[in-house]
């Protein structure tokens, strides 16, 4: 317990006792972590997308190592809405920690369905918006194009009454400002950052992709570099101007590089792939967080959200 540092980070009105949170995807609903990892020692939990109905996915082989991260195409498996609710939330309830739902569709009517019905829920203490999905209506990702994702946002807005709106950007883009302005204008009420690089294998002996699906996400400590600029770049253009925090992602793996994603403006910091190797990360890197506080003479977490010492906010290039 500490008693001179103030670890606890808000996200908007919800309050956190520290920043670091699994991201969604690679903690499951709560219970295949328990043998390895209090919960509870975490800021937050974020679940595995979960949509309307019930999806198998894709056909494996669905995830692949690469060097310096992983490969999934794992496509959105999940019981579907009311087996989560029955099954899944309650396990979420017992936890001590806020639960960010993570909700995935095909439609705008998918969202909001699934939205408006988990809004309410104990322990629902936030609904994370995965847009990098297929909008099969007009055959737009709602993420990589600004005024799909505002249509798609100003729809779920107007059914989210009681969790903190977070929107999930897509790295998949040529200007992620565009997307986060476009998130932000239509009422989110933080942006989550960033999902994985689209990317493939190829088997050469076969002369084939090693993922069945022939193209997968890019995660871990490879896009490390990506994430931490396109958060540095949202924080100064979008995220600081309109006081929305950022949860930052991307292949954080140790506490230096959760202090990088908080000097570049993260508030919050997820930590995903670097699970499947040490399922304690989180403990650890808040051990180290800590100490960094020491050292630099720090007695607030916040105090590290954008205090990069920079005079040129972003280059050109
Ligand atoms: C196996 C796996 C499954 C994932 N599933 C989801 C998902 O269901 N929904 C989602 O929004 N993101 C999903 N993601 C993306 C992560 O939440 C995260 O944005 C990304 O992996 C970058 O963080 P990391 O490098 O720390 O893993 C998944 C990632 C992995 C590796």
């Amino acid at each position: 317990m500490n008693t001179d540092l103030n670890l606890s980070a808000a996200l908007g009105r919800l309050s956190l006792r520290n920043p670091l949170l699994t991201v969604s995807g690679t903690c499951g609903y709560g219970d295949e972590y328990a043998p390895f990892l209090d919960l509870n020692r975490l800021g937050a939990f974020t679940t595995k997308s979960v949509t309307l109905n019930p999806r198998q996915g894709n056909p494996p082989r669905r995830v692949a190592e690469t060097a310096a991260g992983m490969l999934n195409a794992i496509g959105l498996a999940n019981v579907g809405l009311e087996l989560f609710i029955a099954e899944k939330l309650p396990v979420l309830s017992a936890l001590d920690v806020p639960a960010l739902v993570n909700v995935a569709g095909h439609t705008i009517d998918e969202y909001v369905t699934t939205c408006r019905r988990l809004d309410p829920l104990e322990p629902v203490a936030a609904l994370e918006l995965n847009v990098s999905c297929p909008n099969v209506v007009d055959g737009l990702v709602f993420g990589t194009d600004p005024a799909a994702l505002g249509r798609l946002v100003a729809s779920v807005r107007a059914v989210v009454k009681q969790s903190l709106l977070i929107v999930k950007l897509s790295p998949n883009v040529t200007d992620i400002t565009a997307t986060a302005r476009a998130a932000v204008d239509a009422g989110a009420d933080c942006l989550s950052m960033i999902n994985t690089f689209i990317g493939m294998a190829i088997d050469v002996e076969k002369a084939e992709p090693v993922l069945a699906n022939c193209t997968g996400g890019l995660s871990g400590p490879a896009i490390k570099p990506l994430a931490l600029h396109l958060i540095h770049r949202v924080y100064n253009a979008v995220a600081k101007p309109a006081g929305i925090p950022i949860i930052g992602m991307g292949g954080v793996s140790n506490w230096r590089d959760a202090v990088e994603f908080m000097l570049a403006g993260a508030t919050a910091v997820g930590i995903g792939t670097a699970m499947f190797v040490d399922p304690t990360a989180p403990v650890k890197m808040l051990e180290g967080i800590e100490a960094y506080l020491r050292r630099h003479g720090l007695t607030d977490v916040n105090q590290l959200v954008g205090r990069l010492r920079s005079n040129a906010h972003h280059p050109k290039a």
